[in-house]
C-alpha cells in the first residue's frame, strides 16, 4: 500500500516507534526516583525528562520542515485544516514542555512539587498519545485515496 511505502510515512512510523522507546525509558527513570528517592535517582529522572523534552523538540521540527506535516498538506488539501490542528498541538505541547522543564531540578526536591511535576507530564503523555495517534490517522486519510482503495 502506498501509505507502507511513501518515506515520509516511513519515516513518521519509524520516529513513532523511537519515541515510544525514549518515553518507556522515561518511565523507568520516573519509577525509579519515585520508589526510591535519591540524588542519583532524582539525576537521572530530571536528566531523562530533559532529553525526553529535547527528542520531543526534534521530532515536531522533523514533522513540520519536510517531515509529515509538510508532505501530507502539499499531498493533499483536504488534509489542511488537520495539518494546522496538529501544528497548533505542538505550539501547545512546547508551552506544556517549557512550564515543565523550567527549575525542574529544584522541583523535584520538594514533595508537593514532585507531585506537580508528575501530574503535568502525565498530561503531557496523555496530550502526545492522541496527538500522534492522529497523526498516523492523517497519513492513512492523506494518501488512501493513491492507495486503489476507491475501486
Ligand atoms: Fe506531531
Ligand atoms: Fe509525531
Amino acid at each position: 500500500m502506498t501509505t507502507q511505502t511513501h518515506p515520509a510515512a516511513a519515516r513518521l512510523r519509524a520516529e513513532h516507534d523511537e519515541l515510544m522507546q525514549a518515553q518507556a525509558e522515561l518511565g523507568r527513570a520516573r519509577r525509579a526516583f519515585l520508589d526510591a528517592p535519591s540524588g542519583e535517582t532524582r539525576e537521572q529522572f530530571s536528566n531523562t525528562l530533559t532529553e525526553f523534552a529535547e527528542h520531543l523538540q526534534e521530532h515536531f521540527e522533523e514533522e513540520e520542515d519536510g517531515g509529515i506535516l509538510q508532505a501530507t498538506s502539499e499531498h493533499s488539501q483536504r488534509v489542511s485544516a488537520e495539518v494546522d490542528r496538529l501544528r497548533a498541538e505542538h505550539e501547545a505541547m512546547r508551552g506544556e514542555m517549557r512550564v515543565l522543564s523550567s527549575d525542574l531540578r529544584s522541583r523535584l526536591e520538594d514533595p508537593a512539587q514532585v507531585a506537580v511535576v508528575g501530574h503535568a507530564l502525565d498530561e503531557l503523555l496523555h496530550h502526545l498519545g492522541d496527538h500522534e495517534r492522529a497523526e498516523n490517522r492523517l497519513v492513512l486519510d492523506a494518501y488512501w485515496d493513491d492507495s486503489g482503495s476507491g475501486d
